[in-house]
């Protein structure tokens, strides 16, 4: 095969297949019927609102983001406004990056006066922002200053307006007082704007977790957690995507890819990718048994940066304790979600490892510690569970490939 012609099918390949992107249209999306079908009744429904939790990587601002796609597509006058959150994110930040796509200017003219200075382009720069000053070409500087906004306020300008706000990422707001502003805001909306809907979506175990405790958001926020995906789903996914790049799975292939992507969209996408890739390489149309090999080796490479370095921390030095941790992790990641000492011990023994309790035990509380990276969390009465749920392919994948 012509050079060209492989790289054209490597090309489409990255397009079908994309691990570090969420889908954004409609048709690229398999699956969660259900759960598309909650978010859009909640954006019909007047006074009610929606958070979208889970996993790492399961899918959220997909499902946020074709959710939005198809809700523009029956109601073209909706506006359609999606803000990330970060780490310093806070309420302020983030409803002015709204009120932008609104329109809306919250800057307060305060006082003119004249001035004598030359102010740079940075000058008009920092025009935008708090406080500052910018000259006219009167030779007037203007001070502005922004005004502070509460959720009653910003209720107050989305009265009239008509949009669906996601705000994803809310897991990154850090402080429980800045969450409460958001639900404070939502309970607004709820009250009084009847055209407007904010999706939330964040990466939690349960819905209080995300936005704390708030007595009135039960109500008018309706909370989906999305689970992992069906082994049907997962395998369409890869099914639909390798045959848009012109190649079929063996059926062996298929079903460890099916198998080790545990339910993560995230995973499918790159081991399919990575798989797909390896039969593009040798001119072939089916991904083969070979093919299956290389792509997990080239999946245990590429995943996740925070990942891996979680891991290879854990693991450093771990031919000097017995069991080796990372024998112990991949019968940690066969157990239950949430595991105890003794399910642990069972699943070592079955894999042919026999080790007493308490020394077990030390070494499961060390990977508990900031020194082993934090993988293991524990979860109470004699529970335990991988701190990142990701991590539990993610180990499966690094052990087949002998990482
Ligand atoms: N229903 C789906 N069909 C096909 N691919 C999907 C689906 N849902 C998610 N994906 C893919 O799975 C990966 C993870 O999706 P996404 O980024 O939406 O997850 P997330 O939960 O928002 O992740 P994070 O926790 O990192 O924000 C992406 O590669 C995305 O393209
Ligand atoms: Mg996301």
């Amino acid at each position: 095969m012509e050079i060209s012609e492989r790289s054209a099918r490597l090309t489409k390949l990255k397009q079908h297949f994309t691990p570090s992107r969420p889908i954004r249209a409609a048709e690229q999306f398999v699956g969660r019927q259900e759960e598309i079908h909650s978010v859009l009744g909640t954006v019909a429904e007047a006074g009610q609102h929606a958070l979208i939790y889970g996993d790492r990587s399961i899918g959220k601002s997909s499902l946020a983001n074709v959710c939005g796609a198809l809700v523009t597509v029956t109601n073209p006058s909706l506006k359609l406004i999606r803000v990330a959150c970060d780490k310093v994110s806070t309420f302020q930040s983030v409803f002015e990056r709204i009120l932008e796509r609104l329109d809306f200017s919250l800057d307060r003219q305060e006082t003119s006066q004249s001035v004598e200075t030359e102010l740079d382009v940075e000058g008009n720069l920092l025009a935008l922002k708090s406080g500052a000053k910018r000259r006219t070409e009167s030779g007037v500087t203007r001070t502005r200053e922004k005004v502070e906004i509460t959720p009653a306020r910003a209720a107050e300008i989305l009265q009239s307006r008509k949009c669906l706000i996601i705000i994803d990422e809310f897991d990154k707001i850090e402080t429980l007082a800045e969450k409460h502003l958001f639900a404070d805001l939502i309970k607004h909306c709820s009250d009084d704007c009847d055209n407007v809907t904010i999706l939330l979506t964040g990466i939690s175990d349960t819905a209080t977790d995300l936005v704390g405790a708030h007595q009135s958001i039960p109500r008018c926020l309706k909370q989906i957690k999305l689970n992992k995906m069906d082994a049907s789903e997962i395998r369409t996914l890869l099914v639909d995507r390798a045959r848009a790049t012109g190649l079929t799975f063996e059926d062996d292939a298929l079903r460890s890819i099916v198998n080790l992507a545990d339910g993560y969209p995230y995973y499918a996408h790159l081991l399919g990718s990575k798989c797909c890739e390896s039969a593009i390489l040798r001119d072939g149309t089916r991904v083969s048994d070979r093919d299956l090999q290389l792509g997990i080796a080239g999946a245990a490479k590429d995943s996740d940066e925070s990942l891996r370095s979680q891991y290879l921390r854990a693991v450093r030095s771990s031919s000097l304790t017995k069991p080796s941790v990372d024998l112990l992790l991949f019968a940690a990641a066969q157990c239950p979600r949430e595991f105890t000492l003794e399910m642990l011990q069972n699943k070592l023994t079955e894999l042919g490892v026999s080790v007493v309790s308490p020394r077990l035990s030390t070494q499961l509380i060390r990977l508990t510690t900031d020194d082993k990276g934090k993988l293991i969390k524990a979860r109470g009465h004699g529970y335990f569970a991988f701190d990142d749920a990701l991590m539990v392919p993610f180990v499966r994948i690094v052990t087949r490939a002998g990482y």
